[in-house]
């Protein structure tokens, strides 16, 4: 009886400590996207040529730019723009959306995703693999979560513009946009797998992909 007790515990330590990227194993672990080193992560820059701007980024202060196809846009703020945040396991958007913009629907396969929205109102949504739909209008102010690997959204019913900025556990958490997946992959997805999946002719399929060609 101990012994199982011992065991519950044991896996859910275990399933707890690898929910987000792997755990770091020294102080700090500047990407050096340029060592051709192939591993999970990046290869540590020569710590005597690390200093603070790979610790700092500007780029979430300021709106995007929201004339979009989607009247959305997201700036990431991952180990690919801050190198210092190699190992360290976490990251940030900021996501701005025009009157009427959406963030379509997209996952993160590396993250769960916590939002705070920093102007205007939202409301959002995210998909169990239940395919439950939970949702709510979100104010200036207020957080909500969007569990890892869902499949979520943002849209800005109002007619002022809203923002967000997103913190993710994982220094690069991965998006996936469902329809551009889907509709835009290279090479392309079969017509008759999207026409059956969809329960739609292929006409439709077609008219989608070309949608997708021009508005990504
Ligand atoms: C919002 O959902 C984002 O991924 O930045
Ligand atoms: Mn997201």
């Amino acid at each position: 009886m101990a012994v199982s007790i011992a065991l519950c515990f044991l896996f859910a330590f275990v399933s707890v400590t690898n929910a987000g990227d792997p755990d770091m194993l020294q102080d700090l672990c500047v990407a050096d996207p340029f060592a051709g080193v192939k591993m999970n992560g990046f290869a540590c820059k020569d710590s005597t040529k690390v200093d603070e701007t790979d610790f700092f980024f500007s780029g979430l202060a300021k709106p995007g730019a929201t004339n979009t196809t989607f009247g959305s846009i997201v700036t990431t703020g991952n180990v690919e723009k801050i190198p210092g945040l190699n190992t360290l396991g976490v990251s940030m958007s900021r996501v701005d959306y025009a009157p009427g913009g959406l963030n379509p629907p997209h996952t993160h396969p590396r993250a769960t995703e916590i939002a705070f929205v920093l102007e205007g109102q939202l409301d959002v949504g995210f998909i169990t693999t239940g395919n439950v739909l939970i949702s709510k209008t979100v104010s200036k102010g207020e957080i909500f979560v969007f569990p890892r690997g869902l499949v979520h959204f943002q849209k800005n019913n109002g007619d002022v513009p809203a923002a967000v900025i997103a913190a993710f556990n994982s220094q690069l958490p991965g998006t996936q946009s469902i329809g551009a997946a889907l509709f835009a992959a290279t090479p392309p997805v079969p017509d008759n797998v999207l026409s059956m999946a969809f329960q739609v002719g292929t006409k439709e399929v077609e008219e989608i992909k070309s949608r997708f060609v021009t508005k990504k």
